[in-house]
C-alpha cells in the first residue's frame, strides 16, 4: 500500500463522526495498511481513518512498540484519573499544547478480522488512543483545550502558511514533534 496525504485541520472529515466499520475485508486490510505507512512515515504515533480522508471508525498506533496496532469500533473506558502534558496532531502540523487527558484507558473494539480486543493503556498510549478516537467522534485535540489556550492555537493556527486551505497542495513536511504527533 501506500503514503497517503493526511487531511488538514479544516477539511470537514475530521468535525464528522466516522461510521461504524462493518465489513472486514481486503478494503480494510489496505486502508490499514495505508495508515501503517503514512502514520510511519510522518512520523507520528497515531493515526485515524479521518485523517485520510475516510470516514470509517478505525486507527493505528505506535508506542511503546516496534510493530503498529490498530483498533476498528473502540469504545473506551476512561479513568478518573487525569494526566496534562503535550499534545500534537499530524492534521494540525507545528503546534503542540498542554491537553488534559484521562491517564488510563481501556479500549475495547475487533481487530481486521473482526475478532474482539482489548488494549489496556497508560500515559502516551493511553493519551495516543484518546485522541484517535476523538478524530472518529469528530472531534480535534484543539477542542479539548483549555479556553484560554485554545485562544492562543486559533490564532496560532490562522498565522499558518496551510490553514484555510481547501485543498492544499503539498505534502507535509516533516516536523518535530518529540514523537508526539497523533
Ligand atoms: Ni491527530
Amino acid at each position: 500500500m501506500s503514503i497517503k496525504q493526511i487531511r488538514l485541520f479544516g477539511d470537514p472529515i475530521l468535525t464528522t463522526r466516522a461510521q461504524e466499520v462493518t465489513s472486514f475485508d481486503k478494503e480494510l486490510r489496505n486502508l490499514i495498511k495505508d495508515l501503517e505507512d503514512t502514520m510511519l512515515d510522518a512520523p507520528g504515533v497515531g493515526l485515524a481513518a479521518p485523517q485520510l480522508g475516510v470516514s470509517l471508525r478505525v486507527f493505528t498506533y505506535i508506542v511503546d512498540s516496534d510493530e503498529p496496532g490498530h483498533l476498528v469500533n473502540p469504545v473506551l473506558d476512561l479513568s478518573e484519573e487525569i494526566q496534562d502534558g503535550e499534545e500534537g496532531c499530524l492534521s494540525v502540523p507545528g503546534l503542540l499544547y498542554d491537553t488534559k487527558r484521562s491517564l488510563q484507558v481501556i479500549a475495547k473494539g475487533l481487530n481486521m478480522h473482526g475478532e474482539p480486543v482489548t488494549i489496556s493503556g497508560t500515559d502516551l498510549l493511553s493519551r495516543c488512543i484518546q485522541h484517535e478516537t476523538d478524530h472518529l467522534d469528530g472531534i480535534v485535540f484543539i477542542d479539548r483545550l483549555d479556553t484560554s489556550t485554545r485562544k492562543l492555537a486559533m490564532k496560532a493556527l490562522r498565522e499558518t502558511e496551510w490553514f484555510g486551505q481547501v485543498q492544499p497542495q503539498f505534502k507535509i513536511s516533516p516536523h518535530n514533534t518529540q514523537g508526539l504527533a497523533l
